[in-house]
């Protein structure tokens, strides 16, 4: 049970009368489940109810967010069930998401004193390109299940925060649309589904709306087991076949970079026969960059080398694909010391602090993708809460930043963190 979910409901309408909220909290009453892969603080705390800007314990508002958190239990009551499993879930027993969070506590900082931190820089080079933040929105599906601007909302406030977005294959937006909102071309995420047609054109959409590169995903050669999205969508009492066909066909007719290409032999969007050889062909039939997604080995760290591959990110999938237990944040330094800088590096799963980001950083990362964290923004107030939670990572980072005695991302080294 939710603490709290029932205590107020009648104060809490009072309260709401005439809020845009209003509408969006038709879930609370039906929802009273303990997930496991809950994040964040306790939910609801009693006494917060009564504070100013809040609802029930709940920000009214972006900019009443005090960290990411807040987005969280917000997107939570605003969601309905099916949606927020989508988000929330891990695989199996949830394992692997919770390893991502742990092993930050594991990792220290070794702040250095008496440096000039009056001026902070957290600008990155990314593949020749200048960045001005090493945070990054990671692929994402179906985010209009989330809000209904979904990856538009995303793109503005990637926009005005002037941070790089990845797109998801399976986007309710197209890539040209995003683009177009983002003011400037985006990474193109790449599910190749197993027909090379299908592949091709999907690269050629992204090419067309300027994507400088495409970022492949390899974690996810079948369907993961996730219970807690299996658990929440038996609790969601909508027939979701009114939103989504069933079906493959019917699920990829609601993506818009489908549209118009020939679905009807597809039996699925994954690729379980893909191979090294792919990667290949991908990088022949393309010339935009390729960066391969859920590397967690050094030994295929170095057949990316071997095979031309442009960058990598470290990824779990969030802790979304195999239960591994093992967190991305362990997997980092093997590969990291295996590319031996010849191509960067990023990392995603569990990144909810400027300090995670300092972390990974100082332990040979060039640059950190977020999942989770933005949804929550979004799912709690569209753009201004994506906008927020940008906000809060970067000003987290650059107050670590100071501690540390790093002024700039390149001063922060390995010796900058320590193991607990
Ligand atoms: C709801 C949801 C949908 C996702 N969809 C995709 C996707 O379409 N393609 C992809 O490569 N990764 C996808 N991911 C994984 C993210 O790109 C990223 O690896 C992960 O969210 C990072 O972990 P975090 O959520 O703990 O920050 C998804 C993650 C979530 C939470």
């Amino acid at each position: 049970m939710i603490p709290g979910t029932f205590l107020s409901r009648r104060m809490l309408l009072r309260y709401l009368a005439g809020s845009p909220l209003l509408a969006a909290l038709t879930w609370t009453d039906i929802w009273p489940v303990d997930l496991g892969s809950q994040e964040g603080p306790e939910l609801f705390p009693s006494a917060l109810s009564d504070l100013e800007g809040t609802i029930d314990g709940l920000i009214a508002s972006a900019d009443k967010a005090i960290n990411v958190f807040d987005f969280a239990s917000v997107a939570k009551k605003k969601l309905p069930p099916a949606h927020y499993g989508y988000l929330a879930t891990g695989v199996e027993d949830d394992r692997t998401l919770r390893a991502n969070r742990e092993a930050f506590s594991r990792i220290n900082l070794r702040p250095r004193r008496l440096v000039d931190v009056s001026r902070i820089d957290r600008t990155t080079d990314l593949l020749g390109v200048d960045h001005s933040s090493p945070i990054i929105l990671a692929p994402v599906g179906s985010q209009k299940g989330f809000h209904p601007e979904g990856e538009i909302a995303v793109a503005n406030a990637a926009r005005t925060q002037r941070h790089l977005q990845i797109l998801s294959t399976v986007s309710t937006s197209s890539v040209a649309e995003v683009a177009a909102a983002r003011g400037e071309p985006v990474w193109y995420q790449l599910y190749p589904t197993s027909q090379w047609d299908i592949a091709r054109a999907l690269l050629q959409r992204a090419a067309d709306a300027g994507s400088p590169v495409v970022v492949l995903t390899v974690d996810l050669p079948t369907s993961s087991n996730r219970e807690t999205e299996k658990r929440l969508k038996k609790m969601d009492s909508r027939d979701c076949t009114a939103c989504h066909a069933p079906g493959i066909q019917g699920y990829l007719e609601r993506k818009p970079m489908f549209e118009g290409l020939d679905i009807s032999r597809l039996n699925g969007l994954l690729a379980p026969a893909m191979t090294w050889e792919f990667v290949d062909r991908l990088k022949e039939a393309t010339s935009m960059k390729v960066v391969l997604k859920g590397i967690v080995t050094r030994e295929d760290a170095l057949l990316s080398l071997k095979h031309g591959v442009d960058g990598l990110i470290v990824s779990n999938h969030g802790g979304r694909a195999e239960e591994s237990g093992r967190a991305t944040m362990e997997s980092l330094p093997e590969v990291v010391e295996s590319v031996q800088g010849k191509i960067p590096v990023l990392v995603d799963g569990g990144f909810r602090r400027g300090s995670d980001v300092f972390k990974a950083l100082a332990m040979g990362a060039s640059a950190v993708c977020i999942g989770r964290p933005y949804l929550w923004g979004l799912a709690a107030f569209g753009q201004p809460g994506v906008e927020m939670v940008l906000k809060i990572l970067r000003a987290e980072l650059r107050d670590v930043m100071m501690f540390s005695g790093t002024p700039s991302l390149g001063d922060i080294r390995r010796s900058h963190v320590g193991m607990a």
